[in-house]
């Protein structure tokens, strides 16, 4: 791996923590207003994080209620919930809302964070659409199964052999000669996306027009988002998120790889042609009275892939749009991801993109901290150079009050997120706000939450693994039987509850 190029190991930023009339004074605990009707009592946000919590059928379950319950009692701003897909399809333990019988298992999570936030935290769900990924496949299976055996392949293997008769043989004698073959014989008669099948599992891109479940993508996804954003809304939702960013369908639409010639690909109007017309179905299915957000990348941070000059032009296209906020995110893509082991998928956080999106301590003379947020600052100039007042969302290693007062101070962002140093410590925008800044569990920023995450495990903090006594009763632990389920419940001194597992 050459990334990140310097291997620094970075302590974790000095922290202030202000008084809790300080805390009143700030910019982060004020109120913004998102959207025409909505207003968040403060400029804290939770980006949206997979648990891996739901049921294989997309269901909500009691542990994705304790999940988000956790969080709304720290009372942030905005929750967004989960990447949700949009199609009613097999997804393992992801959540769905591609049919209207998922409804009443959200309306029960929109309820929890009622409750739990005690009304204070606005609560918006991320929606998203993807294209197949498949696991890395044993050799045997490939060759023997899933390789189509085409006239074009038997013409490679009878020219690099020097014989006629491979365009003639049957497919029997093709896949067993391919199963024994040496390497270089592979790389040459393969095409490269057969080649990239068998070392990384087959991946399908938006630009596949040739499949034509790919080709009409765009006649299909502004009507499954649409009526996912119904749905979000009848469940009670405040706001939909549309995710654009990352390794996903849409994010591929906006990428400079997107090579399609259907007036979806190749120029950025075009790329940025289907995003908008999803953006303008779910606008009229849902109305304009109703938050409707974008996530979005600053920057692909991959070879040939979009960066911040896109990002300015297509933010500036969906605040013109009317998109009530943009939360802008980095990296995250399929295209440099390491080699998966045989049998698992391939993880698009394991490149330098990905890197990018979830930095740790172990970096490069920037460091992690807060990296991310001039791809942010120099949209939302741009966007207010326009006259347009939409707010802008920055995450990334952010994990003071000090950076987050310093970030809306300077105009860089209107609201402040934080992924991980709110999963080490759901509470901690509370115990800021009420003066107890000193009890906030750190996050030490080394990704053994994303580790569990690649693998499609429950996702837990290696922080609140150290809070029980294993075999207490009292405290649910991930199907493992090894981590603790949630974090360890915190109430102010005085109010009840402060030592009461949250299980
Ligand atoms: C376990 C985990 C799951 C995540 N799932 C999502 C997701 O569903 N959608 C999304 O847009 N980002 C997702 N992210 C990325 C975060 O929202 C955030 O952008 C990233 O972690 C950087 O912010 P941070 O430094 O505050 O953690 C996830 C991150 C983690 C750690
Ligand atoms: S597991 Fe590590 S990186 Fe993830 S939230 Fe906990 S301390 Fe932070």
């Amino acid at each position: 791996m050459t990334f990140p190029a310097h291997r620094i190991r970075h302590p974790l930023p000095p922290a202030h923590w202000p008084t809790r009339e300080d805390a009143a004074r700030a910019r982060w605990f004020s109120p913004i207003r998102i959207g025409r009707q909505l207003t968040a009592a403060e400029r804290t946000w939770v980006p949206a994080m997979v648990p891996w919590r739901a049921t294989d059928d997309g269901v909500v379950t009691p542990e994705v209620l304790e999940w988000y319950a956790r969080f709304a009692e720290g009372q942030p701003g905005v929750l967004v919930v989960e990447a949700t897909g949009i199609r009613d399809v097999a997804s393992g333990p992801l959540l769905r809302i591609g049919d209207d019988r998922f409804i009443p298992g959200l309306q029960a999570l929109v309820e929890t964070v009622r409750e739990r936030s005690r009304g204070r935290t606005r609560l918006f769900i991320q929606i998203l659409d993807f294209v197949t990924v498949r696991r890395r496949p044993e050799p045997e299976r490939f060759f023997g199964r899933y390789l189509e055996i085409t006239d074009s392949l038997r013409a490679q293997l009878a020219l690099w052999l020097d014989d006629r008769r491979w365009r003639d043989r049957s497919e029997s004698d093709v896949r067993e000669f391919l199963l024994g073959a040496d390497r270089v014989t592979i790389e040459t008669v393969l095409t490269d996306r057969e080649l990239e099948a068998l070392d990384y599992g087959y991946r399908e891109r938006v630009w596949d027009v040739h499949l034509p479940h790919i080709r009409d993508l765009p006649w299909v996804l502004p009507g499954l988002f649409a009526e996912a954003a119904r749905r979000a809304r009848e469940a009670g939702f405040d706001g939909v998120e549309l995710h654009y960013a990352h390794a996903y369908t849409m994010a591929s639409f906006l990428s400079r790889l997107n090579a399609r010639t259907d007036g979806y690909g190749g120029s950025r109007e075009h790329r940025v042609r289907l995003p908008l017309e999803v953006l303008a179905a779910v606008r009229a299915r849902v109305g304009d009275d109703y938050v409707v957000g974008i996530r979005y990348l600053g920057d692909e941070v991959i070879e040939g892939g979009s960066d911040l000059d896109d990002a300015i032009r297509f933010g500036v296209r969906f605040a013109a749009a009317g998109v009530d906020y943009l939360s802008v995110s980095k990296g995250g893509r399929f295209e440099d991801a390491k080699q998966p082991k045989i049998g698992e998928a391939v993880y698009p956080y394991t490149g330098e993109s990905g890197y990018e999106c979830m930095p740790t301590v172990l970096s490069d003379a920037r460091g992690p901290f807060g990296r991310n947020v001039p791809l942010a600052a120099a949209i939302r100039r741009a966007i207010r150079s326009a006259g347009l007042r939409t707010p802008l969302v920055t995450s990334g290693g952010i994990a003071t009050f000090d950076q987050a007062e310093g970030i809306l101070a300077r105009g860089e962002a209107d609201c402040v997120a934080a992924a991980r140093q709110t999963l080490a410590d759901p509470d901690w925008f509370r115990k800021i706000r009420l003066g107890y800044g000193d009890l906030v569990r750190r996050c030490e920023f080394t990704n053994y939450c994303e580790g569990l995450d690649q693998r499609h495990k429950q996702v837990t903090c290696k922080l609140w693994d150290r809070k029980f006594e294993p075999g207490d009763p009292a405290v649910r632990l991930a199907s493992d039987g090894r981590r603790r389920l949630g974090a360890p419940s915190w109430s102010p001194p005085g109010e009840a509850g402060g030592d009461a597992p949250a299980g």
